[in-house]
């Protein structure tokens, strides 16, 4: 295992910058997430530290050397991709060991090596297979038996899950977790969906157009974003956003609601308070009238979605049956100390006392 480093690292196509001065040490041994929509450079970011992007400005480091210029071979990290990328006309053995048999290894090793990668995935039986008669999740342990077996330092995994159905992305994650257990190597691990990093990620990386918006462990996320935009990316159902005024210590939403903030703070705020934070409960001072458009039954929890007066969307966790139906207008309240401040810019206001109840 080795850690990466990337130093105020950029990359460039032409005039258009995808990546920006970005900073991130990723610790050896860890399993590191980077999320974020679609287009913000998460898979430059990881083909850059594969060798396969060239690297526009600032230094990487692989195991604390400069590896910018280094061959990707001679990198020690091992990429797997969405696609597989599979070569077709060849069994699943030698898939397997196509890379070692290239480097040179004799054929009593690649055998061992491919052996041992199968015996951690559990494909033994299928070695003697072609790609076209595996299933999609059989066909991705492939793909990462073809990365285990060149014992690399640094594993990259682009959105290696989002081909599956939900059901074997479930398990395969599970295997993932495990596998980096097993092999303690350094993993950093692309994807877009935030509830596979909330599960694997040791940190998260959350991206947005080419910078880093905020790096920590998933709870950190979770329960301290710094801003707007990872408030509202960490976390499912997303946060609820109601918009207020503060004025002279006093945050006002709608409806005559008002809520304690820092008295330094004026002009139009952002209320962030998370569906497991807002109560369904009528008739108490306190409380927001939300119309019920849906109702999401889990089983031990539900959600119910709907809106306030002027549009904005709402959900609500209920760990209990409320005996609220689609169509009805509640009354939600919620708890002062589990709220969240933006400022119009979308930084998370931090008051330095407790808010007041
Ligand atoms: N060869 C290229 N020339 C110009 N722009 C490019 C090129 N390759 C990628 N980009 C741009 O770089 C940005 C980052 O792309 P990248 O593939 O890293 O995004 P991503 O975060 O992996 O997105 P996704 O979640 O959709 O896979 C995008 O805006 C993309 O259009
Ligand atoms: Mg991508």
């Amino acid at each position: 295992m080795a850690q990466v480093e990337l130093k105020d690292v950029s990359k460039r196509y032409g005039s258009v910058e995808v990546i920006r001065d970005l900073n991130l040490m990723v610790e050896a041994g860890s399993f590191t997430v980077l999320v974020g929509p679609s287009g913000c450079g998460k898979s430059t970011l990881l083909r850059m530290v594969a060798g396969l992007e060239t690297i526009s400005g600032g230094i990487l480091e692989i195991a604390g050397t400069r590896a910018n210029d280094l061959d990707p071979v001679a990198r020690g990290v091992a990429m797997v991709f969405q696609n597989y990328a599979l070569y077709p006309h060849m069994t699943v053995a030698r898939n397997i060991g196509f890379a070692l048999k290239i480097a040179g290894l004799d054929k009593a090793e690649v055998e061992s090596r491919v052996r041992e990668a199968a015996d951690v995935l559990q494909i033994e039986h299928l070695l003697d297979r072609k790609p076209a008669n595996l299933s999609g999740g059989q066909r991705q342990r492939v793909a990462i038996g073809r990365a285990i077996v060149r014992d690399p330092q640094v594993f990259l995994f682009d959105e290696p899950l989002s081909n599956l159905d939900a059901e074997l992305r479930v398990s395969m994650r599970v295997e993932l977790a495990r596998l980096h257990q097993k092999l303690k190597a350094t993993m950093l691990y692309v994807t877009h969906d935030q509830t596979e990093a909330m599960t694997l990620a040791d940190k998260i990386v959350v991206m947005r157009d080419g910078r880093i918006e905020q790096t920590g462990t998933p709870e950190q996320l979770y329960s301290d974003p710094d801003n707007v935009f990872v408030a509202g990316f960490i976390g499912s159902p997303r946060m609820n956003f109601l918009s207020g005024e503060a004025s002279q210590g006093l945050v006002h939403l709608a409806q005559g609601v008002t809520l304690p903030c820092p008295s330094t703070l004026s002009g139009p705020v952002s209320v962030g308070i998370r569906p497991e934070h807002m109560t369904p409960r009528g008739g108490r001072a306190h409380s927001l009238p939300v119309t019920i458009d849906m109702i999401e039954y889990l089983g031990g929890t539900r959600y119910l979605y709907g809106r306030l007066a002027n549009e904005t969307p709402v959900a609500i966790e209920a760990r209990d049956n409320t005996g609220i139906r689609a169509g009805e207008q509640i009354d939600v309240t919620f708890d002062n100390h589990s709220v969240m401040l933006f400022d119009a810019s979308g930084k998370r206001i931090r008051s330095a006392a407790p808010i007041p109840s």
